[in-house]
């Protein structure tokens, strides 16, 4: 395993993905190295995202089971169709996440109250879609981008590529195209995601894997919920030579300088880091002369505008970063249309081939921490940082807020206890408090069903 590093030090791993400099083993999932610089942190992590979402679905079967049954019988009929799936989605999910270890299901209000970390974006099962339109609804749309991935690679590779790495790669397609129609010796395919990666796995592999759709907006009652089972297109073959790897692609576990190819499909837009550090992280990661092909959408979500870069932007950070551009352009495409679904997407996605001359020694390899220190140990102090400061505040007056629910108090009565404590005058409190009251009712039906007294 002399290729795969150690994503703490940077030394080459053992074969039994042991770092002799730092003294750690690093966990499989099955077969893929899980290669996070905090190992046992991110593994939690991950089982506390998916027991999230199993708490989530137990919360969707009782859901199913109101206590006064809809008026309508074809209502009636698909939530008995979708407890029975969310069912057999939770068994798939356990079952393919089988090498996480998950232990038992805690109360669902654990996980929401823990909720920092498992961000929405980031959950186990966000991107579905994704494993459905890469190894279930059939070629249309991988057929189209490989086709135009081809077409853009086509000037610059010119014989087989010996090694290809894909960051971000989702449940594996393109990696998997990429792969044979690039005629790759090896190709690296990393994600984050565990689900994503064990999928993709066994896929490529041969295997059949059962897997629950969801359609955003089915098209009939009966296609609220369709088994499915992910599996390589007909004629088809295994791809041995493609190999899949748990870890943080701005921590990518590899050798500088040992790319020929590098893609970032549908990736630099949903990081949780600035454009120009994955740009390093790349450049880093190629030989000199090597291959940077980016391609998907420019959606960038940040909070920060500076950040939400255009692509005419994207283009002049990588050029400034010492990329020399080949080509780059948009191409409109289909994008996670299922058939079994009213909801299709197109995307403008925007696509770009530069070349890095190297040599790398002037980029500094980037060592992002997966978790700070306070939150790994558990005898450091916890800082009290400003983000925290505000945090506090809002939820001690939540809480107070909260407090003054007894079962006797009006949103009046609510009002002159916050004018008395001096918080807000009593007219403008009473407006806040309804707006307050309002979000906490809504939640509080959605949380348990239709439990709470509309009188
Ligand atoms: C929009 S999806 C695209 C997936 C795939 N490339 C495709 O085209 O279907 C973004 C992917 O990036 C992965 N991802 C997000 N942050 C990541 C990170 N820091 N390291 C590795 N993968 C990441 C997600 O798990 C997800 O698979």
């Amino acid at each position: 395993m002399v290729f795969l590093v150690c994503p703490e030090c940077d030394k080459p791993l053992d074969e039994a993905l042991t770092c002799n400099a730092c003294k750690v083993s690093y966990p499989r999932l099955g077969r893929i190295p899980f290669l996070y610089t905090e190992p046992d942190t991110a593994l939690l992590d991950w089982r506390n995202r998916l027991n999230m979402a199993m708490a989530n679905l137990e919360e969707q079967i009782r859901l199913t089971q109101p206590k006064q049954p809809p008026d309508l019988v074809s209502t009636r009929k698909r939530l008995q169709h979708l407890q029975a799936a969310y069912q057999d989605h939770a068994h798939e999910l356990r079952t393919i996440l089988e090498p996480l270890q998950v232990g038992q299901v805690r109360a669902r209000e654990t996980y929401l109250a823990l909720k920092t970390r498992l961000s929405s974006h980031h959950g186990i099962s966000t991107y579905s879609q994704n494993i459905l339109r890469d190894w279930h609804w059939g070629d249309v749309e991988n057929t189209q981008v490989i086709a135009h991935l081809g077409d853009v690679l086509k000037p610059v590779i010119k014989t087989s590529v010996k090694r290809m790495l894909v960051l971000g790669c989702g449940a594996g397609r393109l990696a998997y195209d990429l792969h044979q129609h690039l005629n790759c010796e090896t190709t690296w395919a990393l994600d984050t995601n565990p689900l994503l990666c064990l999928i993709g796995d066994a896929v490529t592999r041969g295997e059949k894997v059962a897997f629950t759709e969801f359609p955003i907006a089915p098209l009939n009652s009966e296609l609220a919920a369709i088994s499915r089972v992910l599996s390589l297109p007909q004629g088809r073959e295994k791809e041995p030579g493609l190999k899949f790897v748990c870890a943080d692609a701005l921590r990518p576990p590899f050798r500088v300088s040992s790319f020929d190819l590098v893609v970032t499909p549908w990736l630099v837009d949903v990081l949780d880091a600035g454009v120009n550090t994955l740009m390093e992280t790349v450049a880093s990661l190629l030989k000199p002369g090597g291959i940077w092909l980016n391609h998907g959408s420019m959606a960038f979500q940040g909070t920060d505008p500076g950040q939400r870069l255009t692509s005419e932007e994207f283009s002049e950070l990588s050029q400034q970063l010492k990329f020399e551009i080949v080509s780059c352009g948009d191409i409109e495409l289909p994008y996670l249309q299922s058939p079994a679904s009213r909801n299709r997407r197109v995307e403008m996605t925007y696509t770009q081939v530069a070349r890095w001359p190297g040599p790398v020694s002037q980029l500094p390899r980037i060592k992002p921490q997966n978790f700070p220190q306070w939150l790994v140990a558990d005898n450091h102090p916890v800082p009290l940082e400003p983000g925290f400061q505000q945090q506090i505040t809002t939820t001690r007056i939540h809480s107070f807020i909260m407090s003054l629910i007894d079962g006797r108090r009006s949103i009046k009565d609510m009002a002159a206890v916050m004018e008395q404590q001096k918080l807000m005058p009593a007219d403008q409190a009473q407006i806040a408090l309804r707006q307050f009251l309002t979000t906490m009712y809504e939640e509080a039906v959605r949380f348990s069903g239709n439990n709470i007294d509309p009188q």
